[in-house]
């Protein structure tokens, strides 16, 4: 039997009934039996300062660890003006920093989201797929869990009512492991 595969999320947007922090949630119960999620909360981290990069917060420390312990990545974000929200690019460059210690190096990815808008994050997902070639992270192509007018897919308690979105995030997590399987075994495709 293989070893689990452990994957750190973070994400949806810090705001107390978020519904990308519902999809969290549900990719949590949703996850294969291989796998296991581990959620990390980015709402306490400060605005990064480059001043501090070489000894950060206690926070980034921490989180910096998680990343670099995890066989994968999975980022699930809201999409704030046409983009990627201030505070998910603030954590993620903490976590870059300082050069030569970039806690995403060499990470599979898998990315999803969902907006009140007909685009379910997209544009938000490509901006961050884009800041993946720097941070040299692994991103999964397929399947895209962009969630379309996501409010009438959660309900009052903040769980994920939508069967097709629970299928979509069960095949992208499914996928995310399988990526991780090969390139934790070298690329041998
Ligand atoms: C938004 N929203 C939004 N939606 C979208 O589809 N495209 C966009 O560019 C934006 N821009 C945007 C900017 C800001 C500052 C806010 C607060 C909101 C709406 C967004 O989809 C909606 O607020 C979601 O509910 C945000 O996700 P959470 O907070 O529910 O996880």
């Amino acid at each position: 039997m293989e070893q689990k595969i452990s994957i750190l999320a973070f994400g949806g947007s810090l705001r107390q009934g978020s519904y990308n922090k519902a999809l969290l949630r549900a990719a949590q119960e949703l996850v294969p039996e291989e796998a296991q999620i581990e959620i990390f909360d980015i709402a306490a981290i400060p605005s990064f300062n480059q001043d501090l990069e070489d000894n950060p917060p206690p926070i980034i420390k921490g989180f910096k660890a998680k990343i670099k312990a995890a066989d994968a990545i999975l980022i699930v974000t809201p999409e704030y003006n046409y983009s990627i929200p201030g505070f998910l690019k603030n954590a993620i460059d903490w976590a870059s920093r300082p050069y030569g210690d970039n806690a995403f190096d060499g990470k599979p990815v898998a990315f999803m989201g969902g907006s009140i808008g007909m685009l379910g994050t997209a544009r938000a997902q490509y901006h961050l797929r884009q800041t993946c070639v720097w941070l040299n992270m692994f991103p999964l192509n397929q399947p895209e869990v962009m969630v379309p007018f996501v409010q009438e897919k959660i309900d009052a308690n903040g769980r994920l009512t939508d069967n097709k979105t629970a299928e979509k995030i069960k095949e992208l997590l499914a996928a995310l492991v399988a990526w991780a399987r090969k390139l934790n075994r070298g690329l041998s495709f």
